[in-house]
């Protein structure tokens, strides 16, 4: 009774044009919840405790060698180490990230049969999960919307999307956000994830061509749209956190090698940052819209998390945009590697919901060992 009675008189000082202080942040005609993407699933929420944990595989690259015997070895192997990893991390939410499978090596008629094998971990340990795609997702046999409709039909608990049509450009539809609450009865979110394709590798079919290996255009124009439809629901992006994931790393983070210092910048560092390590390998400046975007719209962004460059796992600061930079940690024994790089995951822990707090974040390798630990935050990398 008193809720209606004071939404009626919230309703008649607003008819009056008198702005309620709290109401001033957002656009009350629009219902906080008309903008949630997942009506029909569960709210993902941060822990009672405060706390939310987030595991990030990447870099499977399943179905390597089906005519051989070792190609079918490695994705057992990968699929023991998920399981190992799933069951002590615990996470809260996991991250697929990107080149879940070698499409060069699958066959048209079965690819994404291996897609199946992957969520097989997943749906046991019941963590909600999402998918960026890889170059290697790209290919004659293979595409990014195939292994998205896969991953729909076959994970009950996947809140992969793909990006309205005209968004993503050729072959990149792997563009969406997910939104995580504090409590089960908040109206607004108090972090998204966001999720981009970077594309790269081939199209389908014999006739088969190199796809651009960059974030398309489109997305630039999306991330600006999506911002400011998250602000008429939930009120300005500073009362939320932020955190991106795309395979390739942007472009901009390729220089950031030569000045990686072992104390701040911990983990390994094997991989020498050269030609088709980045987006936009031909260094035209293609990625940039994207990377403007995401970093004039979107705020509290802890960092943006890459894979596709097996030997390496250093976060280091952007400092053009000041935007901190992380790649992920080799998971699968498919996809090429080197003696002692070792498999494992990046772990993300949120220790409170508080959208300016740090971020803790380290590697996790398949026997339990841990390195490279930081917290993400303002002081990071200065
Ligand atoms: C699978 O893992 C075992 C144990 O770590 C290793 O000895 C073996 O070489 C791996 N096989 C392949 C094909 O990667
Ligand atoms: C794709 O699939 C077809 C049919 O299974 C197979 O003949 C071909 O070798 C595969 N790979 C490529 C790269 O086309
Ligand atoms: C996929 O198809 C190929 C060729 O038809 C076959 O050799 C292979 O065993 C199949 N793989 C799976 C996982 O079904």
């Amino acid at each position: 009774m008193w809720a209606l009675v004071s939404l009626l008189s919230l309703l008649a000082l607003y008819a009056r044009g008198i702005v309620i202080p709290s109401l001033q942040s957002h656009d009350v005609s629009v219902p906080p919840d008309s903008i949630n993407p997942y009506p029909g699933k569960p709210r993902l929420l941060f822990k009672k405790d405060g706390t939310f944990k987030i595991t990030v595989f990447s870099d499977l690259h399943f179905g390597e060698n089906p005519w051989d015997d070792w190609g079918p070895e490695q994705d057992v192997n990968s699929t023991i180490l998920m399981n190992a990893v799933l069951a002590d991390e615990k996470p809260d939410y996991v991250v697929l990230n990107g080149d879940l499978i070698t499409g060069e090596n699958t066959f048209r008629e079965n690819s994404t049969s291996l897609i199946d094998e992957i969520m097989k971990p997943l749906n046991a340990a019941k963590i909600p999960f999402s998918s960026t795609h890889g170059n290697h997702d790209n290919q004659a046999n293979i595409t990014h919307e195939e292994e998205i409709q896969r991953e729909l039909k076959v994970a009950p608990l996947s809140y992969t999307r793909m990006a309205p049509k005209g968004v993503g450009g050729t072959e990149g539809p792997g563009n969406y956000w997910v939104p995580i609450y504090r409590d089960a009865k908040d109206l607004a979110p108090i972090l998204v994830l966001w999720f981009f394709d970077s594309r790269g590798g081939f199209s389908p079919n014999p006739d088969s061509v190199p796809v651009p290996d960059w974030v398309d255009e489109s997305v630039a124009g999306w991330i600006e749209s999506e911002s400011q439809a998250m602000e008429k629901a939930w009120g300005p992006a500073e009362l939320r956190g932020a955190l991106a994931f795309v395979h390739i790393p942007p472009h901009a983070i390729q220089v950031l090698q030569t000045n990686l210092d072992s104390d701040k910048n911990p983990g390994l560092n094997d991989d020498i940052l050269g030609d088709g390590s980045v987006q936009d390998s031909s260094a035209q400046g293609e990625d940039i819209p994207f990377w403007d975007a995401l970093n004039s719209n979107v705020k509290n962004l802890h960092a943006i998390i890459s894979g596709h460059d097996h030997g390496n796992e250093w976060c280091a600061r952007e400092f053009t945009k000041d935007v901190i930079f992380c790649f992920d940690k080799h998971s699968g024994y498919g996809g090429y590697s080197s003696a002692g790089w070792g498999h494992g995951v990046r772990n993300l822990v949120f220790h409170t919901p508080d959208p300016k707090a740090g971020v803790e974040t380290w590697i996790r390798l398949q026997e339990g060992d841990t390195r490279a630990r930081i917290t993400l935050d303002d002081n990071y990398g200065r």
